[in-house]
């Protein structure tokens, strides 16, 4: 199946105008070397600059990100992918976000509610910046209509799942800006709480690719490799000031889902080397080294990593 094209159709039939992606190479913004997540070049109109093509935009966007290099070799990190991208620019906000992309994921691309977890903010007093109940709520309702009793779960990481599929997260998960936390963020720079999407790989994948947590306590954070993260939804609503954070004139919506982590979670494969996009790549370093793919682990190793 064509996931790129299947979540481009989708979201042109919701109203949205479909963008080419954009440059490697950032237009007019010094802050990075390289594009690294859709929504960089939509920064501008993030913060209230009019778009020619209006205020419900998508595209899949090529990104890099050194910052994952170290991690690339497992089964779900490259440093180069594709991004799929839906932005409302001070349109529609959580309700039809939230909706469609379940929507998506479970009749566009058919995967099985039993396998969704989703984690949200849970409020940080100090930044006034209230828990995003609304959110969980949105999930709940929808799991509820597929008769799945989704539990939403305060989360002490230690404490494993606790039965839960809705989890409450610090600004250390569920908060993006280009610059992380709240207190790495530039006056100027725009950010919000977010809502993070994860697919259950089995718990069966616990130990497949790294026996050191053996002892630890599975969670949907915990990069163990069964739950991989599969794509955020940022209520992109707030701009950080010398005094805190000021909302936005505009209520936005930035959503970004990794292709490749989307295409092995509809083949239920968590290797995305495994997905089509790699099956060329894959079969010239075969045919250049005379070793097969998955055979072994060192070797599969090496071959993530060309
Ligand atoms: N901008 C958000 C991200 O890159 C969607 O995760």
């Amino acid at each position: 199946m064509d996931y790129r094209k299947k979540y481009l159709e989708f979201f042109a039939s919701k109203g949205h105008a479909i963008l080419p992606s954009a440059s490697l190479i950032p237009e007019n913004d010094p802050t990075t070397l390289f594009t690294g997540s859709g929504m960089q070049p939509m920064v501008p109109f993030l913060l209230g600059q009019k778009h020619a093509l209006g205020t419900r935009l998508a595209d899949a966007q090529k990104c890099f990100r050194s910052g994952d290099i170290e991690e690339v070799g497992d089964n779900r990190h490259t440093t180069f992918f594709e991004m799929l991208g839906n932005w409302s620019l001070g349109d529609y906000f959580k309700q039809e976000q939230i909706s469609w992309m379940w929507e998506f994921l479970t009749s566009e691309i058919g995967l099985d509610p039993e396998n969704l977890y989703f984690t949200c903010f849970r409020g940080n007093e100090e930044l006034g910046i209230p828990r995003d109940t609304e959110a969980a709520g949105l999930w709940q309702k929808l799991f509820a209509e597929k008769s799945i009793d989704a539990q939403i779960v305060d989360f002490p990481e230690r404490d494993g799942l606790q039965g839960g599929r809705i989890f409450y997260y610090s600004e250390k998960k569920n908060w993006w800006s280009r610059s992380g936390v709240p207190g790495n963020m530039p006056v100027g720079e725009p950010g919000g709480p977010d809502t993070e999407m994860f697919y259950d790989f089995g718990a069966d994948r616990k130990l497949h690719e790294n026996s050191d947590w053996a002892a630890e306590v599975c969670h949907v954070n915990c990069d163990c490799g069964r739950f991989v993260e599969i794509g955020n939804n940022v209520f992109m609503q707030y701009v950080k000031t010398e005094q805190g954070f000021e909302q936005l004139p505009q209520k936005n919506v930035d959503f970004g889902g990794g292709l490749e982590r989307m295409a092995a979670a509809a083949n239920n494969n968590p290797d995305v080397f495994t997905t089509d996009l790699f099956k060329q790549l894959r079969e010239s370093i075969e045919s250049l080294s005379g070793k097969t793919y998955g055979d072994r682990a060192e070797e599969t190793f090496a071959f993530r990593v060309v």
